[in-house]
């Protein structure tokens, strides 16, 4: 009897468990529809910085703060973007959130999403269209500062003779652009600068690593790599320590990121300057949402500051602190 009992006890506990669970999962189901829908469109995973950033969307847009998040990344492919902004289009999201991978050829699709009323936020790398009111503001960072940075502490601390190896980011992209452009400026006014070699890495580590072992194999004479990211510095540096050399000081290296992984490189003298390009964009697109929702016009242009980091004035606080 008493089992019966027992067993009659857990039949109702495991019923009333049940019940409450559907009740839950109805009441989630009812928030969801709650939820501020943005579709992130993202170049890929090609970088910390990349990781960075597509984390700090993460957290910025997560259902604890009232969003629902629709992340796509394109793969650095352009072609990927404009089809995940028409799906985004397609699913009604409310925001579009666009990293472009290249500056060109936005027209079009967001002439689409203006006709269906989506505001479409550009974050990180700009855009070049020809109406500005295909979308509504962008946040980001001052690339063509950035190589204005680099260049000027390679004049202040780099001898006055350079054969410059030139690792560039993938064409067309405004991070390559403003980085290339204040290191082409500076070959022009200084005669004893060279550019011993040119290519693009696509910000990618192995390509960083392929480009210097070809350079190294084919015995190019260089003393500086400039680097227009830290993981194809990364890259470069294994190259160079794998064929005996110390980067930093048989080859100056200059990078742009200063991620945790580079800034611990910068304090070993492996990397010479690191230029700061930050990451962290996911609250300040979110803040831009909801000056959006206010009915508030945010400005059109928001540049992020940023510094640079070497041996003089990286400390230990820095380097642990570091979000990417
Ligand atoms: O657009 C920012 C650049 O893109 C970063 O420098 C690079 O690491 C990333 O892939």
């Amino acid at each position: 009897m008493k089992r019966i009992f027992i067993s009659i006890l857990v039949l109702y506990a495991a019923i009333l468990l049940w019940a409450c669970s559907g009740n839950r999962n109805r009441e989630e189901a009812e928030d969801d529809s709650q939820l501020i829908v943005v579709g992130f469109s993202q170049v890929g995973a090609e970088s910390d910085w990349r990781n960075g950033n597509t984390h700090s969307m993460q957290e910025a847009f997560s259902m604890e703060n009232g969003y629902r998040l629709i992340l796509d990344d394109a793969q650095q492919k352009q072609e990927k973007q404009i089809t995940a902004i028409r799906n985004f289009i397609n699913q009604g999201v409310d925001y579009i959130v666009l990293a472009p991978t290249t500056e060109l050829n936005w027209d079009t699709v967001l002439m689409e999403a203006k006709a269906a009323g989506i505001p479409v936020i550009i974050v990180d790398r700009m855009i070049e269209v020809s109406d500005e009111s295909l979308f509504t503001c962008w946040v980001g960072s001052d690339f063509h500062r950035e190589g204005d940075i680099a260049v000027k502490w390679m004049e202040e601390h780099l001898p006055e003779k350079l054969r410059i190896v030139h690792l560039q980011g993938n064409l067309g992209s405004s991070a390559q652009i403003g980085r290339s452009d204040g290191l082409k400026r500076a070959l022009l006014a200084h005669p004893g600068w060279s550019e011993v070699f040119e290519a693009p890495g696509d910000f990618v580590e192995a390509k960083g690593l392929e480009l210097t072992e070809m350079l190294l194999k084919n015995n190019t004479d260089f003393n500086v790599i400039y680097s227009e990211n830290d993981n194809m510095a990364f890259g470069a540096i294994t190259a160079l320590e794998d064929a005996g050399l110390r980067p930093g000081e048989d080859v100056a290296i200059i990078s742009f990121d200063a991620g945790a992984r580079a800034l611990s490189l910068v304090m070993e003298g492996k990397i010479n300057l690191d230029v700061e390009c930050n990451p962290m964009h996911g609250p300040r697109v979110r803040a831009i949402i909801e000056q959006l929702r206010r009915g508030e016009t945010p400005p059109k242009y928001t540049y992020v500051d940023e510094t640079y980091f070497d041996t003089f004035n990286l400390t230990e606080d820095i380097m642990t602190s570091r979000g990417y």
